[in-house]
């Protein structure tokens, strides 16, 4: 008899939020060569239609809305068709940092955006699809947290701090859905190159590209490659977190001022 327990699971439906670039564009190419059908959300409709057309037809179902948005998502996700509907994997990926000023110098307004999209918004898109995984018993949770949420550098306070809060979370994931079949994996990258900083720069290009300059960051298929493991491992061994830094980034010292 076959113990499905023990078999990796392939070929359902992954959602990914934040798919417009990226992480989640990355991971949405190689969920779809792997044979899955992607759910791909974005608030850029325009970014949407491009991916969708490059994965097929009927492998994409593009859908755009704001995360932060919790009726919107509530919209979306809540009334999927029903060819949709069981989604086996969901990659909570949207998310963004601002800026890189110290806490007394900072924007109170793109700390209010971090914590609706990084807590906030993952919370929504959770509540929206992990009724139905647990009525399935099968899914999986994949959050991308940060090395920040563990490691402090300056200038990353409320961000660090959102992705403490999702490391947390997905534990408390794990606690809940004890008994259920349902696995959660924090996925916690270090420096990697996508329109992250861009955005984190306020489209400041010049200065994110300075900031990647030989530097040989990973890549943004390095995390779909590391989110693809941590799903085709079977079905009764749940991966808790992955930390995953370029070889070019370690620690650096705990800085002590002098008086
Ligand atoms: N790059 C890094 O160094 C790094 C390291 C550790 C962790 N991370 C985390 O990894 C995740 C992906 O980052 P990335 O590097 O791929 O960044 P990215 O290239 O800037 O992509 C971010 C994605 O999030 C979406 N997004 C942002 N705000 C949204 C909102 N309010 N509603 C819906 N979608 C939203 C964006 O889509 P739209 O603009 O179309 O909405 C975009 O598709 C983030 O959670 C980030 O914090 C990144």
């Amino acid at each position: 008899m076959t113990d499905t327990t023990r078999t990796a699971p392939h070929g359902g439906i992954v959602c990914i939020t934040g798919a417009t670039a990226g992480f989640g564009a990355a991971t949405a190419r190689r969920f779809t060569a792997d044979g899955w059908r992607i759910i791909a959300t974005g608030r850029r409709q325009d970014r949407l239609d491009v991916l969708a057309a490059e994965l097929g037809d009927g492998n994409c179902l593009p859908l755009c809305f704001d995360v932060r948005d919790a009726d919107a998502v509530q919209a979306a996700l809540g009334n999927l068709p029903e060819a949709w509907r069981a989604v086996d994997v969901l990659v909570n990926n949207a998310g963004l940092a601002l800026g890189l000023e110290p806490a007394h110098r900072c924007s109170l307004d793109d700390w209010t955006t971090m914590v609706d999209t990084n807590i906030k918004g993952l919370l929504h898109v959770t509540r929206a699809l992990l009724p139905g995984m647990v009525e399935r018993r099968r899914g999986h949770v994949i959050n991308l947290g940060s090395i920040t949420g563990t490691y402090a550098y300056p200038g990353a306070n409320v961000y660090g701090g959102t992705k403490a809060f999702v490391m947390q979370f997905s534990r408390g994931l794990r606690a809940d859905l004890h008994g259920t079949g349902v696995r959660v994996t924090n996925i916690e990258p270090g420096l990697a190159e996508s329109e992250f900083s861009v955005v984190r720069f306020g489209g400041d290009a010049d200065r994110a590209a300075r900031l990647y300059e030989g530097a040989s960051a990973l890549r943004p298929e390095d995390i779909a490659a590391t989110i693809a493991w941590a799903v085709s491992c079977p079905a009764h061994v749940n991966v808790n977190r992955i930390e995953v830094m370029p070889t070019s980034q370690s620690f650096g010292a705990l800085p002590v001022h002098r008086a």
